[in-house]
């Protein structure tokens, strides 16, 4: 059985004290969230400490938005995935679309990035999803494909297991249009047999791909019931306690 998991992403919102109330009134929520659903939250990195100490002991791990794609040094404003790790992150967000659109997110960057968090033993979840005029003009399969096999290239079949992949059509995010169930279990299918393919039937059949993109309480049962939709990675909807919570519920 695939991990079910439900991941908020913060981006760059709330104060240290918002996101300390926020993550204590998620913790008070917990007993709704069925056992079988993973929580993960990814607050700011000024928060992480501070979040981290409000979610040790219970079933949310935490995760960061980001990290650098050097190992240690002088990167000056970087955050090397080993400070994740000490910080009490288990996660990070990895090449999600605002990153790539905004901050100049390469592949070729992304390739480091993935190496040096499992060395650390932080589990990336990797983003992909095309832009609006590229599903428009039919080529959401190629460009998906295409940051795949980009950034898996030197991954090996085990780090795979520690590999969560978010499908993150860019038309979906912030903007309150949601992919049908029927479009993202199709591109969810698509991932998982990239996976297939490339790492075998047997870790492709552990691989949690996570759907988001204007993901909210009312919308998600119907994608969690998508056969290759593992969970939610929810950005707006994560920054309220009962929307959140709502999402893990709706499993
Ligand atoms: P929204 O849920 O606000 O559309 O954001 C999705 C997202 O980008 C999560 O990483």
């Amino acid at each position: 059985m695939r991990k079910k998991i439900v991941a908020g992403n913060w981006k760059m919102n709330t104060t240290v004290a918002e996101g300390v109330e926020l993550a204590k009134n998620i913790v008070a929520k917990l007993g709704e969230v069925p056992n079988d659903v993973n929580l993960i939250i990814a607050p700011p990195f000024t928060h992480l400490v501070s979040v981290g100490n409000v979610i040790k002991g219970t079933k949310i791990a935490l995760s960061a938005q980001n990290c650098a794609d050097e190992a240690k040094g002088a990167y000056t404003g970087e955050v090397a995935v080993s400070m994740l790790k000490d910080a009490g992150c288990a996660y990070t967000i990895l090449g999600h679309s605002e990153r790539r659109q905004y901050y100049g997110e390469t592949s070729a960057k992304l390739v480091n990035k993935i190496k040096l968090a499992l060395e650390s033993g932080i589990k990336p979840i990797f983003c992909v999803g095309e832009k609006l005029e590229e599903r428009n003009a039919g080529n959401h399969f190629k460009v998906v494909g295409t940051q795949l096999s980009e950034v898996l290239s030197e991954v090996t079949a085990e780090d795979m297991l520690n590999i969560v992949i978010a499908y993150e059509p860019v038309w979906a995010i912030g903007t309150g249009v949601t992919a049908t169930s029927a479009q993202a279990q199709e591109i969810h299918a698509f991932i998982r047999k990239f996976v297939a393919d490339k790492f075998g039937a047997e870790v492709a059949e552990e691989t949690v791909i996570l759907y988001g993109g204007s993901c909210k309480p009312s919308n998600a049962k119907e994608l969690f019931a998508c056969k290759d939709i593992d969970g939610g990675l929810i950005g707006g909807a994560a920054l309220k306690a009962d929307d959140f919570i709502g999402i893990a519920i709706s499993y």
